[in-house]
């Protein structure tokens, strides 16, 4: 499957993702969605994702698909990308990239119409973040001092995905998961995942095949987490 065959692209839009949505019925599987900025850029659980010029956001219609699993393929593509372009990336689970903590890329996936829409804000060109968030976020720019071309650094990150979805639609799950804990920040880590409705903290020992948080808990029993806010304790 093609990604980004057909891109839209606009100067300004409320979020790529809620215009992919509009476009689902009739739209091609691959079919991309950037605008140079976003009024109403949506974060995970409910936030709003800072979304001026000079970033990239964009959003991918792809076929039907795990929920969990295209957003950490999403995650190891970016990561591998970053890293070819020298920037020192990892993964904070679920899929926060982040430079030495500093959030530079995230990943919203929602299921529409039993399709899914991969959401990606990726810090580019930023000089400089708001007050509330400039401590805990970065920008390819703030991390090299380079401005880059976004229409090449989409491009490569539209192969990336492309070759991800295709190793993960033909069910090679073990070499994603693998490069995922390559990449992790998370993994060994005292952590605690805040939930609507719970915290609950332990050690990350692992991903498990579906994309869960394996932890382990104080009294030595094991759970697996499926989403939440992850936060880092101490090594
Ligand atoms: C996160 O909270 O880490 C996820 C951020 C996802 C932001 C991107 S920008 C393009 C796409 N459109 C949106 O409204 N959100 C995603």
């Amino acid at each position: 499957m093609e990604i980004g065959g057909k891109i839209y692209h606009f100067t300004e839009l409320n979020s790529t993702n809620d215009f992919a949505k509009g476009l689902l019925t009739g739209a091609q599987e691959g079919t991309v969605v950037v605008a140079d900025s976003q009024r109403k850029g949506k974060g995970r659980l409910g936030r709003n994702w800072y979304s001026p010029e000079g970033g990239l956001w964009f959003s991918i219609i792809l076929g039907k698909g795990n929920g969990l699993l295209i957003p950490l393929m999403a995650g190891v593509a970016l990561c591998e990308i970053l890293q070819e372009l020298g920037l020192n990336v990892s993964i904070k689970w679920p899929n926060d990239i982040v430079i030495e903590g500093k959030k530079i890329a995230g990943i919203l996936t929602e299921l529409e119409g039993g399709r899914v829409i991969l959401g990606i804000g990726l810090n580019l060109n930023i000089s400089r973040f708001p007050d509330e968030i400039k401590e805990i976020a970065t920008s390819l720019f703030l991390e090299t001092g380079k401005t880059y071309v976004r229409e090449e650094v989409l491009k490569l990150i539209l192969g990336g995905i492309e070759r991800g979805y295709e190793s993960l639609s033909n069910g090679d799950l073990q070499s994603l998961l693998d490069k995922w804990r390559e990449y992790s920040a998370t993994l060994g880590r005292e952590v605690e995942i805040k939930t609507p409705q719970r915290a609950l903290r332990g050690r990350a020992i692992d991903i498990a095949q579906d994309g869960g948080l394996l932890l382990e808990l104080s009294d030595g029993s094991k759970e697996k987490v499926l989403a939440g806010e992850c936060s880092l304790k101490g090594k």
